[in-house]
């Protein structure tokens, strides 16, 4: 099993530290960066206790940022503000945006051939702002950069198995689009096992799985949003990663990464993933009316969270 460095930007947030204890828990791992603002050094200490593969290092604040990711393979970033109840995604915009802006130079500076892994929301215009800072530095290899929209997959799976009475841990969903309310779009007509859901049922789970989010910020009643579930989602993505990069074959994850649609350069799709990041963009498959009618609807929105990052960036 070859060394593999992760290293996790925003590693002390509500999303970080079970991210970090997941990533411990995975053999592929070599070497754990630990990076945050703040309160790294327990929370490496904790973690690093746990006796399993990777050697655990925390690094704390800007000083520290070259060290924690130099010979990184893999960069997650869970790192900025989380939403509050009647906060968009949207609203979180500005402070996260200029965090994701720091930390992708850095990553362009002292690892410029990792992967990364963008959490920080929203990720609609988070990838977009990332690429465009690594297209100024000269770096950008779009088979590198990655929304993790598997949270997203992993809520169709469990809405899904509940309305369609099978194991969940036999279910499977694409999910495409975006990675807020309406841009999450799951493909519930190419599930599998297929089951015959009204038109009703499989407009709910839709909705359900836009809205998951959304559940859990109101469920927290003011104290956060999603966190462990989030953190289980990453995890689950950054392994697909270490396999593709380590030469396991077909393995695919929807993943929100750059795309050939013209009107939308980024889009959440089925990818399979290589030993240098994105092998290749699978066809989006046959949509149902429902879905195609989803899909025209998200283009929109998509379009100008995108343009709002490029602006951003350049801005
Ligand atoms: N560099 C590194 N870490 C940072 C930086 C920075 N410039 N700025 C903030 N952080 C850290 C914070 O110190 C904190 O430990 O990011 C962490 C964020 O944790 P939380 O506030 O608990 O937020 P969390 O719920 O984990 O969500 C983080 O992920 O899904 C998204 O919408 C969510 O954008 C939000 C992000």
């Amino acid at each position: 099993v070859p060394e593999r460095k992760v290293a996790i930007l925003g590693a002390a947030g509500g999303i970080g530290q079970p991210l970090a204890l997941l990533m411990k828990l995975n053999p592929l791992v070599s070497s754990l960066s630990l990076f945050d603002i703040a309160n790294t050094p327990g929370v490496a200490a904790d973690v690093g206790h746990i006796n399993t593969r990777s050697q655990v290092v925390g690094y704390m604040g800007d000083d520290e940022l070259a060290k924690a990711l130099e010979g990184a393979d893999l960069v997650i970033i869970p790192a900025g503000v989380p939403r509050k109840p009647g906060m968009t995604r949207d609203d979180l915009f500005n402070i996260n945006a200029g965090i994701v802006k720091n930390l992708a130079s850095a990553i362009a500076k002292y690892c410029p051939h990792a992967l990364v892994n963008m959490i920080s929301n929203p990720v609609n215009s988070t990838v977009p702002i990332a690429a465009e800072i690594f297209k100024k530095a000269g770096m950008y290899d779009e088979k590198k950069l990655f929304g993790v929209t598997t949270l997203d997959v992993v809520r169709a799976k469990t809405f899904y198995a509940g309305k369609a009475n099978v194991p969940v841990a036999e279910v499977n969903v694409p999910v495409i689009g975006g990675h807020a309310g309406v841009t999450i779009l799951p493909l519930f007509s190419q599930a599998t096992p297929q089951a015959n859901l009204s038109a009703d049922v499989l407009t709910a789970l839709t909705k359900r799985t836009q809205d998951g989010g959304t559940e859990v910020v109101e469920a927290k009643a003011g104290k956060g949003s999603a966190t462990l579930s989030m953190a289980y989602a990453g995890a689950l993505f950054a392994d697909a990663c270490l396999k593709g990069l380590n030469g396991v074959p077909d393995v695919v994850e929807c993943s929100y990464v750059q795309s050939t649609i013209t009107e939308l350069p980024f889009f959440a799709s089925k990818v399979r993933l290589g030993k240098n990041g994105v092998e290749e963009v699978l066809d989006l498959g046959p949509l149902s009316d429902f879905e195609k009618e989803g899909l025209e609807a998200l283009k929109p929105e998509l379009k100008s969270s995108i343009e709002k990052g490029v602006k951003f960036a350049n801005q």
